[in-house]
């Protein structure tokens, strides 16, 4: 695929929390054909989250269904001791909430999932201040901005995520190794441009995506919101 100058490669990755289940092989094979670039796998323990969604057993029946890469988004209040779950099934990131962790021992919690031979993500609630970021922003390969509560799909777009997502830029934007960044929840094609226009490498969609009754038409709306985005570089 060619890019123009101006235009953005956006990536959309769906969270599969709002598939199918019932066809989930089929339902990650239908979003990879329809264009998506990166599984979102939205792990919930019902403690650190109040919810459960599933673990490392869906998760790596997801991957063998298809050839995308995923993240691993962990809302759990351990993710140290399930991080190594998912590096062995095969997922490119790994990402774990900042609240998870006391701010002390964030540094090493990166290190040690990135021994995993992983990439690292770290998450921000949408009432975080991103006062850490600054600290790690060229520790880790990305930025995953939760733009609502997390626990449950089809919530709506929250406001002070996207405030998040406009420090995050700015904070990456100022260091050296320039993570990725990703936003998460609420996400569709009436916000979708919003969070691009904000600095937004990567969509997360779930009920948007599973939702619309064409994955791909849905996918090549988002990814054309890209073009000529204010500062976009050519891909
Ligand atoms: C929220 C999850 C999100 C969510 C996205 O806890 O982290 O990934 O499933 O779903 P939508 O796009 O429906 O907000
Ligand atoms: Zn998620």
């Amino acid at each position: 695929m060619e890019y123009h100058v101006g235009m953005k490669n956006i990536i959309v990755s769906p969270s599969i929390l709002a598939a199918n289940f019932g066809r989930l092989g089929d339902e990650v094979r239908a979003v990879e054909s329809a264009g998506a670039g990166l599984l979102h796998l939205d792990i919930m323990d019902g403690h650190f989250v109040p919810n459960i969604s599933f673990g490392p057993k869906v998760s790596s029946f997801a991957l063998k269904n298809c050839n995308l890469p995923a993240d691993a988004h962990l809302m759990v209040s351990e993710p140290l001791k399930w991080a190594p779950e998912f590096a062995k099934i095969g997922c490119e990131f790994i990402s774990f909430h900042d609240e998870a962790v006391p701010r002390r021992e964030l540094s090493r919690a990166i290190a040690e999932i990135a021994a995993l031979g992983v990439k690292v993500g770290v998450a921000f609630n949408p009432d975080n201040d991103m006062s850490s970021l600054s600290g790690i922003v060229d520790d880790i390969d990305l930025i995953l901005i939760m733009t609502v509560f997390p626990g449950f799909a089809g919530q709506s777009f929250l406001e002070s995520g996207l405030n998040n997502l406009h420090k995050a830029s700015a904070i990456r934007d100022a260091g050296t190794r320039k993570p990725l960044i990703a936003v998460d929840g609420g996400v569709n094609l009436d916000t979708a441009g919003r969070v691009i226009s904000a600095g937004a490498d990567i969509l997360v969609m779930g009920s948007a995506l599973y939702a619309s009754g064409d994955y791909a038409e849905t996918i090549r709306r988002v990814k054309a919101l890209g073009a000529c985005r204010p500062g976009g570089k050519t891909s």
